[in-house]
């Protein structure tokens, strides 16, 4: 059977990025003889000019009749943010597609890689031998989907944004994360404000019940205050940092800086049916969009997480990251990480990617 991807670039540096790994996924399919089809879809501010809607029925059709989902980026430049095309633009995309297909877990891998250590605002003493943190986010939960109320009171305008967690969103991810550790180092750190919110009780609570089913594997507890601080002074300890929404959006980016470039980042987050999307996290980056110079890596590295994690194809996933490393390893540079020296373009980099493959 012919496995289909919806493909929805969105905005910004989307186009150029997921056009240069589709052209990774040409080259990937001929060397092993996949057989996949693409469908393009659109998404954000792309979507809005055409249909008035931040993610059109159209696009849900598509996505809901493929196998997976291989998504570049929403969102418009901060000084159009008044315009209607980019109000709500995320929420309406991103986080629609996320509730809509029950996406509740995100995979999002912090490394390293040794031929851009310098890149790393971290001091090499603390980097040591190398980073290789896995952070899993709860996606549907928390203050992102709880009710959200706006009013006056005694002449004051409020806000309220409810964090909300029920066992079995918690247990789920909790599951996920003890299983992605035992093909890793073992250990999970989870993530909560155990010390002051409700739901971090619950929170911890239910990770340790799921614990018991992975004797073998490291259970510590962590407040979040913390674990910002321990991201910067000792990443090293980390293996797979387990936690909730509103603390992963945040954590996770403390993380992404640590490679060096947010284009250099990929993610996953899939269903519990295991259908997934793939993205990466870095933005839509308009200042640089329709210069042919984003870093295309991340959408690359995205891509190859698809197909391990979509299609078990787990050696093609790894022969993709193989070819970033020995590209990266050999010099080749985009803007974001040739410190000001000497770059080359989104294809030339695509270009070179395909050469080592
Ligand atoms: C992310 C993003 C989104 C989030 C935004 C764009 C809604 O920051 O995927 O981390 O907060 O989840
Ligand atoms: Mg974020």
């Amino acid at each position: 059977m012919k496995h289909t991807i919806a493909v929805l670039p969105g905005d910004g540096i989307g186009e150029e990025v997921v056009t240069q790994a589709l052209r990774v996924f040409d080259a990937v399919s001929k060397k092993f003889q996949l057989k996949f089809e693409t469908k393009h879809a659109l998404i954000g501010g792309a979507a809005y000019d055409k249909h008035g809607n931040h993610l059109p029925v159209e696009t849900m059709e598509i996505c809901k009749n493929s196998d997976a989902i291989l998504f570049g980026s929403v969102g418009g430049p901060v000084s159009q943010a008044h315009l209607d095309k980019w109000k709500n633009c995320e929420t309406n995309s991103l986080l629609g597609l996320r509730k809509a297909f029950g996406f509740n877990c995100n995979y999002r891998p912090v490394k390293i890689f040794p031929s851009l250590a310098s890149f790393c605002p971290l001091k090499p003493e603390i980097v040591g031998k190398g980073i290789d943190i896995l952070f899993i986010r709860e996606l549907l939960g928390d203050i992102y989907f709880g009710e959200k109320k706006r009013f006056e009171e005694n002449g004051l305008r409020v806000a309220i944004d409810i964090a909300r967690y029920d066992e079995q969103q918690i247990a789920s991810v909790s599951k996920l994360a003890f299983q992605a550790a035992q093909k890793r180092r073992k250990k999970v750190t989870s993530v909560d404000k155990a010390n002051v919110l409700i739901t971090s009780k619950l929170w911890r609570e239910v990770v340790h019940e799921v614990a018991r089913d992975f004797p073998e594997i490291e259970l510590e507890d962590m407040l979040v205050d913390n674990c910002a601080m321990q991201i910067i002074k000792n990443p090293k300890q980390f293996d797979v940092i387990l936690t909730s929404n509103m603390f992963g959006d945040i954590l996770s980016d403390a993380g992404a800086v640590l490679p060096g470039s947010l284009g250099l980042m990929a993610s996953a987050s899939i269903n519990s049916n295991g259908f997934g999307m793939f993205e990466p996290p870095g933005g839509s980056a308009q200042d640089i969009a329709g210069k042919g110079t984003a870093n295309p890596i991340g959408q690359i590295l995205s891509l190859a997480m698809l197909l391990k994690f979509s299609f078990g194809l787990d050696d093609i996933c790894e022969c993709i990251e193989n070819a970033v490393d020995k590209t990266l390893a050999d010099g080749l540079r985009t803007g974001d990480i040739s410190c000001g020296g000497e770059s080359c373009s989104t294809v030339d980099m695509a270009n070179a990617i395909i050469q080592k493959l």
